[in-house]
């Protein structure tokens, strides 16, 4: 058993003294609770904190395994224990690939070749040189996985609309809904077309029911065996699978066992990326990422980044108990950032046995949600400003953007840090029943109003600026996000990079499927069999 931080956090956050107050007592806050590190500012002054909580939290942090958990993951240790891997992913997007070696493996001349793999095929994407079967050079990409292998590139992709140039159309299948390769193979040509098989494994079921769909949409068209070997790619650890399912070796992008899913954007399943934005763009992505790896192996504790946040998530969820952690990009084109963050936070730390099997004493991750601001302010802030909950939330803004609407853009940003001053400050009731009064209410009307109209505040928020939405600051912001989750999972003492527990509703999945399929004696509980004959009624 871990030792328990909530018995540490929570009498500390019960003596916290509310943020108005720490506003007023000190109005140098802002400039002592904020840090930048490659293009992006991290405001942190909105939050519970004072100097004895922050202390508090440092020495968590530097008591805790972060830096000792850093130096094993640089040095190739198989810190993924429940898997024995290791955990690279950073080498993914260092420069100096020279003698990078794992278990006598030259990874770096494999990084290498992967990323020349990757450019020669965008070169010829772009140039209109990769030809289909009948002649014809390919129009459209589809990208089929599911999870870390299509979540990274379509967040990705969307977020750096104003960089893309490529004459390809890029198309995502994901889900496993019937709808998505439907509607495809209704607007696309097999002879333009080129598919991507993305799966680690090459043993997802969503993104093999997609594959062989498509497969047989080309089949369908009068392809051959070798017209199809042309138009699919796979990107796949599981060579022989892609193999099995007609993909050609020199087709096959690698992955390998030390890059997590959910942590490989930076491996060939940022080809769709490369394909939008072009090699170089790409190229600037991992950069950025590259920096802030730096920033974290290096960088003091309080001035670092992606510590403070995972402290500050800790902080709310030992501390105060919070159970949700808000993710607001004030930008149109991050608005995928959300459900990616979803899957690198939870599926990363929502576990409930520390690496050794043994159980956690605290909770661990956030449900992170959220979407894009301002909608939100139209939809949900209402419960973030009155309700009784405690939602810390994540504000981004990039302070310059690609569109020439400047008045929005300042409309945009007016928006982003008012809600922030609107739940740090509230408005108290007092507020409230004089500004009815200046109204023109009568005193009984206003005493009526204020009630509704106060909001409590005291609530807590960070305010990430990026200096601008280039591939370099969003492949930094990506790699922050990553370190906060490494650096909680540090604390919390628990395995970051396995997933098991996604595979009992797999497991589940194989006897049901067979019996709304009439296959199988599976026996169920009664709400399970009663949905199943429901189904079954409808799909005879
Ligand atoms: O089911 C969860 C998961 O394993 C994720 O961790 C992973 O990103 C996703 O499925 C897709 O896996 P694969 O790339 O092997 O198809």
């Amino acid at each position: 058993m871990t030792a328990s931080l909530t018995a540490l956090l929570k009498p500390l956050a019960e003596r916290q003294q509310p943020l108005r107050q720490l506003f007023a007592a000190e109005p140098n806050r802002a400039a002592r609770f904020s840090a930048k590190a490659c293009g992006i500012t991290l405001d942190f002054s909105k939050n519970l904190l004072d100097d004895s909580s922050w202390q508090t939290l440092q020495q968590l942090a530097a008591q805790s395994s972060i830096r000792q958990l850093c130096q094993q993951m640089q040095a190739g240790a198989a810190i993924n224990n429940t898997e024995q891997r290791a955990v690279w992913h950073t080498r993914l997007r260092q420069q100096d690939l020279q003698d990078l070696r794992l278990n006598g493996e030259d990874i770096g001349a494999a990084i290498s070749a992967c990323r020349a793999q990757m450019a020669t095929l965008i070169d010829q994407l772009h140039q209109g040189t990769y030809l289909g079967y009948s002649g014809k050079p390919i129009t459209d990409l589809i990208w089929v996985g599911i999870g870390g292998s299509l979540l990274g590139p379509q967040m990705a992709v969307e977020a750096l609309t104003p960089y893309h140039c490529s004459p390809v159309r890029l198309h995502f299948a994901g889900n496993i809904d019937g709808a998505i390769v439907s509607d495809l193979t209704k607007q696309l040509q097999p002879e333009t077309t080129l598919v991507v098989v993305a799966s680690k494994s090459f043993g997802t079921e969503e993104t093999k029911q997609n594959a062989l769909a498509l497969r047989a949409w080309f089949s369908a068209q009068g392809a051959d065996k070798a017209a199809i070997a042309r138009h699919f790619w796979a990107t796949s650890a599981n060579v022989q699978a892609a193999a099995e399912f007609g993909i050609v070796p020199q087709h096959i992008l690698p992955m390998w066992d030390w890059v997590g899913g959910r942590y490989s954007l930076w491996s060939a399943i940022g080809l769709p990326v490369a394909l939008m934005i072009g090699n170089d763009g790409f190229n600037q992505l991992l950069a950025g990422a590259a920096a802030m790896d730096q920033h974290f192996f290096n960088a003091p504790f309080s001035e670092n980044l992606p510590v403070i946040l995972a402290l500050l998530g800790i902080w709310y969820i030992n501390g105060f108990g919070c159970q949700a952690q808000a993710l607001l990009p004030y930008s149109h084109y991050l608005r995928l950032l959300p459900s990616y963050v979803q899957q690198l936070d939870m599926e990363s730390n929502g576990k409930a046995v520390d690496r050794r099997g043994q159980p956690l004493s605290d909770v661990t991750a956030p449900v992170i949600w959220g979407d894009a601001g301002t909608n939100g302010q139209h939809a949900y802030h209402q419960l973030l400003h009155q309700s009784q909950l405690k939602i810390p939330a994540d504000f981004l803004l990039p302070l310059k953007v690609a569109h020439p609407l400047q008045d929005h853009h300042q409309r945009l940003a007016a928006h982003c840090f008012a809600q922030t001053q609107a739940l740090m400050q509230g408005k108290t009731e007092q507020e409230a029943y004089q500004e009815c009064l200046a109204q023109g209410m009568t005193a009984q009307a206003a005493a009526e109003l204020a009630p509704h109209k106060a909001s409590p505040g005291n609530k807590p928020s960070n305010t990430l600026l990026l200096d601008e939405l280039s591939p370099y600051h969003l492949g930094a912001l990506i790699a922050l996000y990553e370190h906060k989750v490494f650096c909680q999972g540090a604390i919390w003492q628990l395995n970051s990079f396995d997933q098991w527990g996604v595979e009992l509703g797999k497991q589940l999945s194989t006897p049901i499927y067979q019996a709304l399929k009439a296959q199988g004696d599976a026996q169920f509980d009664s709400s399970t069999a009663q949905l199943i004959a429901l189904f079954r009624q409808q799909n005879r």
